[in-house]
């Protein structure tokens, strides 16, 4: 079975062709960092202009790449939430307009659902009950997976995404946009000790993140320190490397923290960690050692898989696709669209077990 995979939630406009679920025929992505870094973020109004203009070329480069025609499609897999409702929409409706032109099969896809696919093609198949944490700009969340598509959310941000904080924490900074990669490029050259942040635990026992209080944090260290922009962002002077390399290692303890947690109570099978911010260097070291420690296999995938892009959508798709679930025209973009479809508690360990990290 060959799916067509289109992701267009943000600002990347993507398209792949991927075989019996697994095998990346071709993944095309087509970024618009450079429009969007003269304002230090996303501005939606442009990201959906960008994305008109790029649709049609990235889907036939990837037909091209995969040495296939639309006519050897067999469905179409495409996201349609969460994301920006104009970005959204723009590779919605192409699809939704490829699929009835073809006469094919088309089935709406959650992105949040694509970054767990995002392992399927590197690593073993899952094994369940597994535990996902997805981290990226928008979202941080901690899932809880007894079986393939089953998804109940053990944690969320209520402030700021990981990415969002890691974006945020280089523009004060003045080293450019996106911050995250710029971060972890530039931390190790840093004391991650330098800076002592505290790792928010939530009062209710639930195991939601907050992000905004170490960003509020940073920027107090910044005015109290006098630090300025940095004028070379290659060269930062060594108080913001010490400042950046302390905050990125606050960030990995307190995913880290939730994760301990949530597998000390859930005894999964596997840890998959997936998102943009999944590319993170010592969020990677630090997970595989906790791993390792604990005894459960985790998969995260390559660098190009971790960002947005249209091979992991093509990979939800296809369990839907060959059980021959399709959506309907009168599908529309959902912003706020949720992953979370299981009300079911996790079976909670008899003993309960505390992993340090
Ligand atoms: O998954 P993604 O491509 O898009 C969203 O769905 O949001 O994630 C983008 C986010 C950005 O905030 C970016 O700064 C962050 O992922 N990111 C990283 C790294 N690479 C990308 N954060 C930390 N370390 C990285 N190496
Ligand atoms: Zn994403």
């Amino acid at each position: 079975m060959l799916i067509l995979g289109i992701e267009s939630s943000c600002d990347e406009t993507a398209a792949a062709v991927v075989e019996q679920g697994r095998v990346i025929r071709s993944n095309i992505v087509a970024s618009q960092v450079d429009t969007h870094r003269p304002y230090g973020g996303i501005v939606p109004e442009l990201a959906s202009r960008e994305h008109i203009k790029n649709i049609v070329p990235v889907v036939e480069q990837a037909l091209q790449a995969a040495g296939v025609t639309f006519s050897q499609i067999d469905g179409i897999g495409v996201t349609y939430g969460p994301g920006l409702v104009g970005s959204l929409l723009v590779g919605l409706s192409y699809a939704k307009s490829v699929a009835y032109a073809l006469g094919k099969p088309y089935v709406g896809i959650n992105h949040l659902e694509g970054h767990v696919y995002s392992v399927v093609f590197e690593n073993p198949p899952i094994a369940y009950p597994a535990l996902a944490l997805i981290v990226s700009g928008g979202h941080t969340e901690l899932y809880w997976m007894p079986a393939a598509e089953k998804y109940k959310r053990l944690g969320h941000t209520r402030d700021d995404a990981a990415g969002e904080a890691f974006d945020k924490v280089a523009k004060l900074l003045g080293l450019g946009y996106p911050g995250g990669p710029v971060i972890d490029r530039l931390s190790p050259r840093g004391n991650p000790e330098a800076v002592s942040f505290t790792i928010p635990r939530m009062t209710d026992g639930t195991l939601d993140f907050s992000f905004s209080g170490l960003k509020t944090a940073v920027r107090r260290y910044v005015e109290e320190k006098g630090i300025k922009p940095v004028v070379d962002p290659e060269h930062p002077p060594q108080d913001v490397l010490d400042l950046i390399a302390s905050f990125q290692r606050a960030v990995v303890r307190t995913l880290l923290d939730r994760v301990a947690s949530a597998v000390a109570t859930t005894k999964p099978q596997t840890l998959v960690l997936a998102g943009g911010v999944a590319c993170n260097r010592q969020l990677r070291r630090e997970a595989r050692a906790f791993a390792e420690r604990v005894g459960i296999p985790l998969y995260y995938p390559s660098p190009p898989l971790t960002t947005d892009n249209a091979a992991m959508i093509a990979a939800a798709a296809y369990p839907k696709l060959r059980r021959g679930e399709h959506s309907d025209f009168a599908l529309t973009a959902v912003a706020g669209l949720k992953l979370h479809n299981l009300d079911l508690e996790p079976a909670s360990s008899r003993r309960k077990v505390r992993y340090r990290i």
